[in-house]
């Protein structure tokens, strides 16, 4: 069984295990600090990092809509002062974050029924786990099918897609990871459902604001949801940490 408290054991990576080198280290650290806050080194590696955001273009672009439909709904919409290729990178960086946020649960599902018959399942019920995945999953499809009422392709990246793509694949690596526990696990799940609590607010509020009253319904039912996602997986990770009361009851 794995331990879901940390353990005690050799120190591998701390400055106490070479104290003479870390006297060195903080001693020079003390030389060159007064004369120099920024190190040579250090000046040259900025210098080339402002290269590279010079010269480098934006993290792609929307593409404009592939069916007349969407020409149309596009032109309506750039007439009445909104701005569409706002809400499809919007929707697409939230496609985005629910396809991982799916896998994110699929790998966690996979490491509670792991320890089954250890302490996983009382950690995290594996019934709850399974209705939150398939919300996630249901608010993938919900996303998808906007984009394409929209006469957006759901299948394209768009720039905010891209971000969240490349942000939330820390947090799969954690889960992913076969050393970490079930509850370092529920740590990087957090982050996660606190992203896309927040992301659904925002994606709630310029359905309104652009006045896409249908889709503001529905995208405030998935933010109910994840409200009820963050408020399990805030009580799952207390109840180890701190021996807080079980959580409420699971909405459906
Ligand atoms: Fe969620």
């Amino acid at each position: 069984m794995k331990h879901q408290q940390p353990r005690m054991g050799s120190n591998r990576t701390g400055v106490q295990m070479s104290p003479l080198d870390a006297r060195r280290m903080h001693e020079q650290h003390v030389e060159l600090a007064p004369a120099a806050p920024q190190s040579p080194a250090s000046a040259a590696t900025s210098d080339m990092r402002a290269r590279y955001v010079a010269d480098a273009g934006p993290l792609g672009s929307v593409p404009p809509p592939g069916s007349v439909k969407g020409v149309l709904n596009t032109g309506v919409a750039l007439i009445s002062g909104n701005s569409p290729q706002l809400l499809l990178d919007k929707l697409g960086e939230r496609l985005a974050f629910e396809r991982t946020a799916t896998r994110i649960l699929d790998m966690l599902i996979t490491k509670v029924r792991s320890t089954r018959g250890d302490d996983g399942e009382a950690l995290v019920p594996l019934d709850q786990l399974l209705t939150m995945r398939e919300q996630e999953a249901g608010h993938f499809a919900l996303v998808a099918r906007c984009i394409e009422e929209l006469g957006g392709d759901s299948s394209a990246q768009t720039p905010g897609g891209d971000l969240v793509g490349m942000e939330s694949a820390g947090l799969l690596q954690v889960i992913c990871d076969p050393r970490t526990t079930i509850v370092q696990s529920l740590h990087a799940l957090l982050i996660s459902e606190m992203a896309d609590h927040y992301g659904w607010e925002i994606l709630v509020a310029l359905a309104a604001t652009q006045k896409h009253t249908a889709m503001q319904r529905e995208f405030e039912l998935a933010l109910e949801r994840e409200a009820a996602h963050l408020q399990y997986v805030k009580a799952w990770f207390e109840r180890h940490t701190l021996g807080a009361p079980t959580a409420p009851e699971f909405p459906h």
